[in-house]
């Protein structure tokens, strides 16, 4: 896989992905009265999987860089709105299910923030960007990363008259309050932009971790009660992945074999440490999303959810068995849309449809894919503890 993607690498920023579905998920269905909604906000971090607008077709990574035009948002909002998909994302999806409004984007935000902000930025990496200048991998890479999502936030919350932490001054204590931190899958992006470089992927998954943990430490001590942390997509199953991997790389659903057990490894250490994360702030509810097998749920039965197309992207060119070509993405005048994305579990070669977002988020908040279940989230938020 390593010299497959060499050549690709540095060419396409894969920005961020998610999936889910399980069999349990409606037997288990949380329901939640909208009397009951506990958030007032949520403060999102990610990458492209998570990205509101932050990023438009010259900002976000480079494969991608048709995101401002059509058919991007072509089902739910018909313009495109910079999000990366045909509709809604997860965090829209979750949003709507708080009753709060969509999550305005920190760089071209209108109003001023109280239900909450999205920081995620498409292509950005969890590695700090000096570490692939250092190792002269920045050729068509997003410069911004978790770091500069917690800058953004610390700026956002100055702009709140807060310095310092929830228990700091009333303006941050108002700042934090009723406030849900969602941390989106990050990680994808920093493997791929240093696949086929010298740089092992030990030392990916060790950096990619070590970073994460330290970002969620840093919100946890500043005074975030309600973490919600993504795990890793099964990204082996992306129609980039695909085409970049031999055709033996191959597991029981036809993904890359090697990258989806590469992130499910990855997903494992993380745990790990969101388990210390715990032990260190039992104040705090610190909630594990399950991307990985909530994906890999739909892949195994697809019909189940609706979808007819696995593995083929929606928006793409080239034709079966992917639909996709690196050089000839989504938006670009070679490139077309199908006509009915909903049956589509990928939209463009790398992010997820409409469909599929709402799928996994229904597996997120309302499913078994979710360590403490989402339901314990909200108790204990309107426990008050
Ligand atoms: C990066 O490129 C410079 C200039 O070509 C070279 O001197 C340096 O050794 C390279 N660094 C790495 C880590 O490859
Ligand atoms: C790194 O990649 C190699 C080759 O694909 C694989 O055998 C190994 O398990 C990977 N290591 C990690 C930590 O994912
Ligand atoms: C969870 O289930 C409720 C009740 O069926 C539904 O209204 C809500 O949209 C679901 N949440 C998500 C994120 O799908």
């Amino acid at each position: 896989m390593a010299t497959s993607f060499s050549h690709f690498s540095s060419k396409i920023s894969v920005a961020a992905f998610f999936i889910f579905y399980s069999s349990l998920a409606t037997s288990i269905s949380t329901k939640t009265s909208p009397e009951a909604i506990p958030f007032k906000k949520i403060y999102a971090f990610g990458d492209s999987f998570t990205d509101t607008g932050n990023t438009k077709s010259l900002s976000g990574p480079g494969g991608f860089g048709h995101v401002s035009n059509s058919p991007y948002g072509i089902t739910f909002f018909h313009h495109s709105t910079n999000r990366y998909s045909d509709g809604r994302l997860v965090i829209d999806f979750v949003a709507e299910s708080l009753s709060l409004p969509f999550l305005p984007p920190y760089r071209y935000m209108k109003g001023n923030g109280a239900n909450g902000v999205n920081f995620a930025v498409a292509g950005s990496t969890a590695i700090s960007h000096s570490f692939f200048v250092k190792n002269n991998l920045t050729l068509n890479i997003t410069p911004e990363s978790i770091q500069t999502q917690l800058l953004w936030f610390n700026k956002f919350m100055e702009r709140q008259g807060c310095i310092g932490s929830a228990s700091s001054s009333p303006a941050c204590k108002a700042a934090f309050d009723g406030a849900l931190f969602w941390v989106g899958e990050m990680g994808v992006n920093d493997y791929a932009y240093t696949i086929g470089s010298t740089v092992p992927n030990e030392t990916i998954q060790k950096l990619v971790i070590s970073s994460l943990t330290g970002f969620l430490e840093e919100i946890l001590n500043k005074g975030a009660r309600h973490v919600v942390v993504q795990g890793l997509p099964p990204s082996g199953c992306l129609p980039l992945a695909l085409v970049l991997t031999s055709e033996d790389d191959r597991d029981n659903i036809g993904c890359a074999k090697s990258v989806n057990s590469q992130t499910q490894n990855h997903n494992m250490i993380y745990q790990t440490k969101l388990q210390d994360l715990r032990r260190q702030f039992p104040e705090a509810v610190i909630t594990y999303l399950d991307y990985w097998t909530a994906y890999h749920t739909v892949m195994e039965n697809p019909a189940r959810y609706g979808f007819e197309e696995r593995l083929k992207a929606c928006c793409g060119s080239g034709g079966p068995p992917y639909n996709f070509q690196v050089f000839a993405t989504c938006g670009t005048p070679s490139a077309s849309v199908c006509q009915n994305p909903s049956q589509y579990i990928n939209w463009d070669g790398v992010h997820l449809t409409e469909a599929m977002y709402k799928e996994l988020a229904d597996m997120f908040v309302n499913g078994t894919f979710s360590h403490p279940p989402f339901s314990e989230l909200l108790g204990k938020k309107l426990r008050g503890d």
